[in-house]
């Protein structure tokens, strides 16, 4: 009797033979950031006053005459916001898309999810999510501290998530806007890194600031081949209608990934008290390719490939 359950076993598992994800699963313990490296970020070196919060190349707008004659102070104060701007995306993205896909993914909404490698896998990506958020919210009190900021602006929706609730709102059925979540999730996991680099190894700006993105980038390392798996065995479950939603939708999903966020860029420039905002960002906008903040989705592209439905998707991965 053991010895034909063994066999059920045996052939209930997967092909032998190590794969990625059991790779990515047993490395966790010794890998996650959670579990690792911690003490140099809990007890932060002091700020250095002549570097930046954030990279000052990245906003859009850096190089306009009517900001570059903003008082010295106020420009800095946009540098600042940025900062808080880009952790306050990064926390929005883990508390309303990841963490509720994950949770989705846990509890088998989607087909497909159910080998126990995967199940695992899920749990740590979540587990690695939530300690995420926690990093992102700390280092934006630390710099609320630093920086004596006691207002600030509203950046908790950022466009990532906005474009999100907006197209899950134009949906009716619930499979519908679970999948748009999942598109969310996928496109957001494979793509944080190229994200996070942004700042992961700038040396313009605080140091612990760019060790947050980089303690960060370790851990979404491994969640973007997970995600990319996942991808790939819930893609064979779905139906036409379901794939279709999915390939129609996941350029939006690129795009607004990587958007600049014209609504927030405004609101922080008129926070921070400079002058002529609408022409700033009306300028900017104009000028070309400042519509992404983000361009690299090569690892989006490798994605598409693995699902075969390149010839189906309306992006152009090579346009940038
Ligand atoms: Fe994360
Ligand atoms: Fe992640």
């Amino acid at each position: 009797m053991t010895g034909r359950m063994d066999e059920q076993i045996l052939h209930s598992e997967p092909e032998v033979g190590p794969s990625t994800l059991r790779r990515i699963v047993a490395a966790w313990p010794r890998r996650a950031t959670i579990r690792t490296d911690m003490a140099g970020f809990m007890e932060p070196a002091p700020y250095a006053e002549d570097l930046d919060d954030y990279p000052a190349h990245l906003i859009p707008f850096g190089g306009h005459p009517r900001f570059a004659e903003a008082p010295e102070a106020k420009r800095r104060l946009v540098n600042t916001l940025a900062w808080q701007a880009f952790n306050a995306r990064v926390i929005a993205a883990e508390e309303h898309v990841a963490n509720p896909t994950f949770e989705m993914l846990a509890h088998g909404v989607f087909p497909g999810v159910d080998r126990y490698e995967v199940k695992e896998a899920i749990q740590q990506s979540h587990i690695d999510e939530v300690w995420h958020t926690y990093m992102h919210m700390t280092a934006m009190k630390r710099t609320e501290e630093a920086r004596g900021l006691t207002t600030e602006p509203d950046y908790s929706h950022p466009v990532t998530n906005r474009r999100l609730h907006r197209l899950s709102a134009e949906r009716s059925e619930k499979w519908e806007r679970d999948l748009l979540f999942l598109l969310w999730t996928v496109v957001g996991e494979v793509s944080i890194n190229n994200f996070l680099e942004l700042l992961a190894r700038d040396r313009t700006i605080q140091p612990m600031h760019a060790l947050v993105a980089r303690l960060h980038a370790r851990d979404e390392a491994a969640h973007g081949p997970i995600l990319a798996e996942v991808m790939k065995d819930v893609f064979v479950h779905l139906n036409k209608e379901q794939r279709e939603l999915f390939i129609r939708t996941l350029p939006e999903a690129i795009v607004a990934f990587g958007a600049e966020d014209y609504k927030l860029w405004p609101e922080i420039l008129s926070f921070a008290g400079v002058g002529h905002a609408d022409e700033i960002i009306a300028d900017t906008r104009r000028s070309s390719d400042s519509e992404l903040l983000l361009t690299d989705f090569s690892t989006v592209e490798r994605l598409v490939c693995d699902l075969e439905i390149e010839d189906r998707v309306d992006y152009d991965f090579a346009r940038r």
